[in-house]
């Protein structure tokens, strides 16, 4: 059996908090099957130095080698900060007003992705099987196939791919996808995506491309792009919820809400999250409902992101600004309808969050698939499941048809959802939930690993060096 050599930007452990609790999900996923199949974890480690040396720290825990390198901090602004954080990241997420076009920082992001490559060939054996994640690491297979790796190599985007007609605005958008069609196998969160990317190598780059199978031949070269949803770690959100942890977490929860009803978000402090559309969602409803503004009380857990990128400090004061308006407007002295979170919390907290609230909202204005709607399902009581409410935008929405959707940008319909949502009757509760968790459970993580890395095996080939 082949070892598994994954290559991101971040290397999360096993334990790792992530801001949704989701990177914990994926750290989980991608252990287990480091486990499985042997193998590596390699990134950057996360700290700046003076001078990027590209000298491997290894690490072995459980079973699992993590190999990380530091930065220096000019690589940090240019490829994380930068091109990562403020090109692509907002490019890919139809936010062209936030996208900045610097040749600079896409220089450094093409440098950063070389001191990559050049760090992991030596732990490469001949027979690894190599997958790549993510926005930060686009042009990495050709990079390394350009040092003679002929392993197979797998990608997978955790972000949406944006249309064809945004992703030309991209300068060098072609010399970008032509590196990734180095890759054997690419990944994307839905069909939507996928199709994005397809139609972009057809239109633009002239490939020919089998929309049934995914197959594009371009040059002399194939590749296989399809669609994998994430899921979650189904039997570890399973064993969290039966902690004390999470007893004590919703226990606190429900102890002072004081029998309103909670209705919560936990998003990354993100621009695509729709944090302040969502305000002004709760805020229309607490116009429409002045009867209700007792029976509701939403809390938004939100971990700061990306704090160094101008568009992250914007969001946040924004957010800050919009929640402070309304809980002056509307607090009594013993109500604040909104509570505003900044910190992280364990899956384990997260968990009795999710079970004590009778509602959960997740409303990004576009989500590469949002596994916090999916963590929520998994978290619920079958007896007495809380109501989703879900952005159509957001990835998840594929496979959650049964949560309540919504349109992110219309107050109006944010403010019907939640009045719906909070008169739901038990058994259309548990009707949607029984539909809903039957995707959450079977497309769990596991499934997503085995399905890429299968495929990644099947329809990789060997390869001549570049
Ligand atoms: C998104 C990205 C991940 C990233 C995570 C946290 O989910 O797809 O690649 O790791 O956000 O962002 P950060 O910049 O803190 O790694």
């Amino acid at each position: 059996m082949s070892r598994l050599v994954i290559i991101s930007n971040r290397v999360a452990v096993a334990k790792a908090r992530g801001a949704a609790g989701a990177q914990g999900g994926l750290a989980g996923a991608l252990n287990s099957a480091l486990k499985k199949f042997g193998g590596i974890w390699f990134g950057w480690s996360g700290e700046e130095v003076e001078e990027t040396t590209g000298h491997i720290q290894l690490h072995t825990n459980d079973g699992v080698t993590t190999a990380t390198i530091d930065l220096s901090k000019h690589d940090v602004d240019e490829y994380y900060n930068g091109y990562a954080n403020s090109t692509l990241w907002p490019l890919f997420h139809y936010r062209l007003d936030l996208t900045e076009y610097e040749n600079e920082t896409g220089r450094g992001y093409e440098r950063v992705n070389e001191t990559f490559a050049q760090s992991v060939t030596p732990l490469i054996d001949p027979d690894d099987l190599i997958w790549v994640h993510d926005y930060h690491l686009l042009p990495l297979g050709e990079r390394l196939r350009a040092r003679g790796v002929k392993n197979r190599i797998g990608f997978f985007l955790h972000t949406p791919w944006p249309p064809a007609r945004l992703f030309v605005s991209l300068p060098y958008h072609e010399r970008l996808v032509r590196t990734m069609l180095e890759y054997d196998v690419i990944g994307f969160q839905t069909d939507e995506w996928l199709g994005s990317f397809l139609h972009y190598c057809e239109k633009e780059l002239g490939a020919e491309v089998d929309e049934a199978t995914g197959r594009i031949a371009f040059e002399d070269r194939i590749t296989h792009a399809r669609a994998y949803p994430i899921g979650v770690d189904w039997d570890h959100i399973q064993e969290q919820c039966g902690t004390s942890e999470a007893r004590q977490a919703g226990q606190r929860l429900l102890a002072s809400t004081r029998h309103r009803s909670a209705m919560i978000g936990v998003d990354r402090l993100d621009y695509s999250k729709g944090l302040p559309e969502r305000i002004d969602g709760i805020s229309r409803f607490f116009d429409q409902n002045p009867d209700r503004v007792r029976d509701l009380i939403f809390i938004q857990i939100a971990p700061p992101s990306r704090e160094d990128v101008g568009s992250y400090q914007r969001i946040r004061a924004e957010l800050e600004q919009k929640t402070g308006q309304i809980n002056g407007a509307r607090s009594e002295v013993d109500i604040v309808p909104i509570r505003y979170v900044n910190r992280g919390h364990s899956l384990a907290e997260l968990c009795g969050f999710y079970r004590a609230s009778k509602i959960c909202v997740v409303t990004p204005l576009r989500d590469g698939m949002n596994l916090v709607a999916k963590e929520y399902v998994a978290a619920q009581d079958p007896e007495d499941p809380g109501v989703l409410i879900l952005s159509q935008f957001a990835g998840a929405a594929h496979q959650l048809t049964e949560a309540v959707l919504v349109n992110p940008h219309s107050p109006d319909n944010l403010s019907r959802a939640i009045r719906t949502a909070l008169d739901m009757p038990l058994e259309e509760r548990k009707r949607r939930y029984a539909s809903m968790v039957k995707s959450v459970r079977e497309e769990d993580i596991h499934s997503w690993t085995a399905n890429f890395v299968g495929d990644l095996t099947s329809l990789g080939v060997d390869h001549v060096p570049v």
